[in-house]
């Protein structure tokens, strides 16, 4: 086979054979195929699109270019949960403890990342003790004795799609429905879930800006899954404001367990309740997602799901107690309030530059090497639609140095208040199923 029989085919409009979709994907991990060959055919894939058959073998390939995680071990369906990222997204820890409360295994790979905050290791890291650093046979006894465990990245999943992704990023075929979609669900599949939920966001401050490219990115992701024997199902959930009103790495381990008490903001609790009835269905602990939310409920409401999140911190050697007294959590020096400069309502909080702000504060990281301050971050007082008063604070800042200008400009900048009533934009877009 020729490589540049497979970029002409693709480029004329063609499907390629599944042979074809592995040895390219092959070939290239393998450092057979160079560079220019691949970013061409990537930019004929952005041009000419794959059909749902051939956007599976391509997912399949990239899983198959590395490790596999065997989960096998692990009684029960494993779900797993992928967000396409947003700023202020605490789900994922509150959601496990939901879900393993319930019954489902919660068996996480997680990552640190870069963005507005850590990832899910940097947060759970702002609890004195608790590491990450668990054998397999660790892992996999925590979760069948207490449902829950979180690891950090270990092995050589998807080497594949870590080089396609580079690739595309320099050659300008990053947004690519076939190629996102099976490049997000070779990653979810080879760390073994059985079935997976996805929350695709959607707004300004997402990744798909609009609602219409991100149900076609949904639907890609679910007829990967489904086709592949994973099933999948995902959600379209509003990312033009921040989620909840932390941001910041010990600032969303707090929000995470007064959520995990049922005292969350109304936006993040809710999306829990929605994507983890859809995980209990999965995961076979419920017939109907009405049930699914009751049983939800019902953990969060009689202190299950709090009691699997101390079980689940002190089996990784962290301070359980600032589960009852998060003052224990890293605090910043400072705390400066944004007040109001006019009556009105909250019209605009844009989510992607409400995220720079707080990684202005050191929240985040802008390149690998970055050090994160765990303690600092932004606590929002309002929402979308809230009325405010002129002088009232719209947010705090939470900071290790009291020369926060920058900050309070962007803030100021991005936080519009209109004189015209606003309403509330609705947080769950769409139930994508098939
Ligand atoms: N995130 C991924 O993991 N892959 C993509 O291609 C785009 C976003
Ligand atoms: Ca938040």
């Amino acid at each position: 086979m020729r490589m540049v029989d497979v970029i002409e085919k693709k480029r004329n409009g063609e499907e390629l054979t599944t042979e074809e979709i592995k040895f390219f994907v092959n070939g290239y991990t393998e450092g057979k195929i160079p560079d220019y060959q691949v970013s061409s055919l990537m930019m004929a894939i952005y041009f000419q699109d794959m059909n749902d058959r051939e956007r599976a073998d391509l997912t399949m390939a990239m899983v198959e270019s590395g490790d596999k995680i065997n989960l096998s071990g692990i009684e029960g369906i494993k779900v797993d949960k992928h967000s396409t990222g947003g700023v202020g997204d605490t789900t994922t820890l509150s959601l496990a403890a939901m879900v393993a409360a319930v019954g489902v295994p919660v068996a996480k790979m997680s990552g640190r990342g870069l963005g507005h905050t850590g990832g899910t290791i940097d947060k759970l890291e702002s609890i004195s003790g608790f590491h990450v650093e668990l054998s397999s046979e660790q892992f996999t006894k925590q979760v069948n004795d207490i449902k829950m465990a979180v690891i950090g990245q270990s092995g050589n999943l998807t080497p594949a799609d870590k080089k396609l992704y580079a690739l595309r990023d320099v050659t300008g075929t990053v947004p690519s429905i076939p190629l996102i979609a099976s490049s997000i669900m070779s990653k979810k599949i080879a760390a073994g879930a059985d079935a997976i939920v996805l929350d695709v966001k959607t707004g300004e401050g997402a990744f798909m800006k609009t609602l219409e490219d991100s149900i076609s990115l949904a639907k890609a992701m679910v007829q990967i899954g489904n086709r592949v024997g994973r099933n999948t199902m995902a959600i379209i959930s509003d990312m033009s404001q921040p989620l909840g009103y932390a941001i910041g790495n010990a600032l969303e381990v707090k929000e995470a367990i007064d959520t995990l008490k049922g005292n969350g903001p109304e936006d993040l609790q809710e999306l829990c309740y929605t994507l983890g009835a859809q995980m209990v269905v999965l995961g076979g602990k419920a017939k109907t997602i009405e049930e699914a939310r009751s049983l939800l409920v019902e953990v969060v409401q009689n202190g299950k799901a709090i009691e699997v999140f101390k079980k689940f911190i002190e089996a990784q050697g962290g301070d359980a107690s600032v589960v009852d007294n998060p003052s224990l959590l890293p605090q910043a020096k400072f705390q400066i309030e944004l007040p109001a400069k006019q009556d009105g309502y909250v019209a605009k909080m844009e989510a992607d530059e409400i995220g720079v702000a707080a990684m202005l504060l050191g929240a985040g990281r802008a390149t690998k090497e970055s050090e994160i301050d765990l303690a600092v971050g932004l606590i929002l007082h309002k929402k979308v639609g809230d009325q405010v008063k002129q002088g009232e604070s719209l947010a705090t800042i939470y900071s290790n140095t009291d020369d926060v200008q920058n900050v309070l400009d962007k803030l100021y900048a991005h936080i519009v208040i209109s004189s015209d009533k606003v309403e509330a934009p609705t947080l769950i877009k769409e139930i994508v199923l098939d």
